[in-house]
């Protein structure tokens, strides 16, 4: 049976893993890159459908050591890439990771490139080209002090893409960590999720995925690929689920904001999503008509790097832990947490917390249980 690894951003892999173990993957363990699991073809194919915390599903293909630079391109001559695509089709190399062999990961890259190309020169006295935005297939290399590890890229361009957001804001949360962190917070055990500082409306687009139908269209590139033609590969469909009861909110003080969040969950067709402009003390809360018996805030408020900065916006945090108290008593809430200096101005203590990484920024996920 084949091996796939599931990748995911750092602090985020356990999510991952309880995630493909949801859907019925047979996970195998996580490894220092991500998470393995053991399945057909068309199990890649359905997790590349299904994952939504999930930014690459990984088809390994040689694992070796190196001790100098020129033994990457010796060990790739020999692994025959001819069996993967045809001259007329392009490939790309990805290079992640480090080793003290190469200053940089494009030299790796170019190593590769070239054991791949003299591989083909040979065979068919032509050279395939190389395509770094659409490949056919894209080859994927993970340096790790001497080991290297080549994979296959099953999934294309990266899937934290979940093919809605159309329009977007300043420091929009990548869609599969949204995913992730909602999935963190246990979203199934609350039945009205509002998130007030909504941005472009993403956790309120996963929330209702997630608790919904979960499936995402995507043009896999390994249809064309040459060692699985002869395979009976298929492609899901999407399954139509029951609607569920819940409810969801959106709001968010700047009109931009509101009209992105309005485009982006515009596929979203219920009467339990509502959406409103406004700060998030203002909001006309009860009179929305939302039934629910617990609910679930989850904010990814404005940080700052820099103290100016930070010192204007201590004012919002301060509101937002007045709010908290006085307003969401029996809710649960979970921030992002970019800045401690500015999370410490809610003057509450979280009873939960998981480290991210949030596009090269530390980040964490804390939970603020409201009695
Ligand atoms: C980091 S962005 C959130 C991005 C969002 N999670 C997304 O994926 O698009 C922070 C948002 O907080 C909103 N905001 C700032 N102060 C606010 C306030 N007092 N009340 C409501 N929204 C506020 C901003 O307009 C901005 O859209």
């Amino acid at each position: 049976m084949p091996q796939f690894i599931a990748l995911t951003s750092k602090g985020l892999r356990p999510v991952l893993k309880k995630e493909l173990q949801d859907l019925n993957f047979k996970v195998l363990k996580e490894t220092g890159e991500g998470v393995l699991f053991d399945g057909s073809w068309n199990e890649a194919i359905r997790a590349n459908h299904e994952l939504r915390t999930c930014t690459r599903i990984l088809k390994p293909v040689a694992d070796f050591q190196v001790y100098n630079a020129d033994e990457l391109y010796n060990h790739c001559k020999k692994i025959d890439f001819t069996k993967f695509f045809d001259v007329d089709q392009t490939f790309a190399i990805k290079v992640k990771g480090q080793s003290p062999f190469f200053n940089n990961t494009l030299y790796a890259a170019q190593l590769m490139k070239d054991a791949i190309v003299d591989q083909f020169q040979k065979k068919y006295q032509k050279r395939p080209n190389v395509n770094k935005e659409k490949p056919a297939i894209e080859f994927y290399c993970r340096l790790q002090d001497t080991q290297v590890s080549i994979s296959l890229n099953t999934s294309g361009t990266s899937l934290t893409h979940h093919g809605y957001r159309d329009q977007s804001v300043h420091a929009p949360i990548r869609e599969h960590i949204a995913a992730a962190l909602l999935k963190h917070a246990g979203i199934e055990d609350y039945d009205l999720v509002w998130d007030p500082m909504c941005g472009s409306g993403t956790f309120i687009y996963e929330a209702h995925e997630i608790l919904n139908d979960n499936f995402i269209p995507r043009d896999l590139p390994i249809y064309k690929w040459k060692h699985l033609k002869q395979m009976d590969l298929k492609s899901p469909e999407k399954k139509h689920k029951a609607p569920l009861d819940h409810y969801y909110l959106a709001s968010d003080v700047h009109p931009e904001s509101v009209a992105a969040a309005k485009t982006n969950l515009d596929p979203i067709r219920s009467s339990h999503l509502k959406i409103r402009q406004g700060d998030f003390e203002d909001v006309p809360f009860d009179k929305l008509d939302l039934k629910f018996k617990k609910g679930l805030l989850v904010i990814n408020p404005p940080y700052a790097e820099r103290l100016g900065e930070i010192e204007k916006l201590k004012p919002t945090y301060k509101r937002l832990g007045d709010f908290m108290k006085q307003r969401l008593k029996g809710w649960d809430v979970w921030i992002v947490s970019g800045q401690a200096q500015l999370t410490k101005e809610l003057r509450l203590k979280s009873d939960r917390q998981l480290n991210f990484d949030n596009g090269g920024i530390s980040c964490r996920w804390l939970r603020y249980s409201m009695y």
